[in-house]
């Protein structure tokens, strides 16, 4: 009689412990798993951090006069600018990169929309944007050779940079520039002077625009600062006139 009591409270000791070790078991495998699921996310976020802020600082350490270039447009309190010719976005990219708040719009020709959607503003410029702020934060316009789809009078920041001198219809787009521009607004105009042997931009094979061009290109308006900063593309440095320019 003793020995089955005996038994019976081996077996149930038994079947405790390993009851015990399961539940053990358990507690250990879904520590693991929080624990997992918790690093997977610090890691995530390390990535995203990584990502979002590396770009434009990898680019300003290749492009470092792009700064004082910047500096020269003016854009302190700035909430929106307007970019027109933007291409893929590398300008916009650095200018966010100094100003995070800045709302952008950006306007490039209809043949270079989906360029810009499926490839390079979408991998340089806006999801370096979208995972820094998670949110959109510029609209892009496709215009037209002769005009800017933009309201009259509306925009206190206009940015043409590289752009000037590939234009087709020059007078049609310079009155276009005009014309979006607010009466106390500035119009900043960025060109790389010519360089003997570099007299015609090697991409669009036409003429590059000195300083004084551009000013008589924009003579209507009234010039409030020229300066040239050195503009480093490649082993070339450029020297890259900045005018600001406004109606008033
Ligand atoms: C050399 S890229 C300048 C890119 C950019 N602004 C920068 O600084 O890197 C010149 C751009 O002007 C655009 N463009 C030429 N004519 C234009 C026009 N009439 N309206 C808008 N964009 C124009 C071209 O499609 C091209 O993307």
């Amino acid at each position: 009689m003793k020995v089955c009591k005996y038994k019976r409270v081996e077996v149930w000791s038994s079947i405790i412990q390993s009851q015990k070790l399961l539940l053990a078991n358990n507690i250990f495998e879904t520590n693991i798993k929080t624990n997992m699921k918790k690093i997977s996310i610090v890691c995530i976020v390390i990535v995203l951090i990584i990502t979002s802020c590396s770009s434009a600082k990898l680019n300003f350490r290749a492009y470092p006069t792009l700064k004082d270039e910047i500096n020269e447009y003016n854009l302190t309190g700035v909430d929106t600018l307007v970019d027109i010719g933007c291409n893929w976005g590398f300008m916009t990219e650095f200018i966010e990169y100094k100003y995070p708040s800045m709302y952008f719009i950006v306007e490039d020709l209809p043949e270079f929309t989906n360029y810009v959607k499926n490839k390079q503003m979408v991998t340089q410029s806006c999801v370096s944007k979208t995972l820094r702020f998670m949110k959109k934060k510029y609209e892009f316009v496709a215009g037209f050779v002769d005009s800017i789809p933009l309201p009259s009078n509306f925009y206190k920041r206009v940015l043409c940079r590289k752009t000037v001198h590939e234009f087709t219809n020059v007078e049609k787009m310079v009155s276009e520039l005009t014309r979006i521009l607010k009466s106390d607004g500035e119009l900043i105009i960025a060109e790389p002077e010519p360089l003997p042997g570099y007299e015609y931009d090697k991409y669009c094979k036409r003429k590059h625009l000195t300083a004084e061009e551009i000013i008589k290109i924009f003579s209507h308006l009234r010039l409030i600062k020229s300066s040239k900063i050195p503009y480093k593309e490649g082993n070339i440095t450029w020297q890259m006139a900045v005018l600001r320019f406004t109606k008033n």
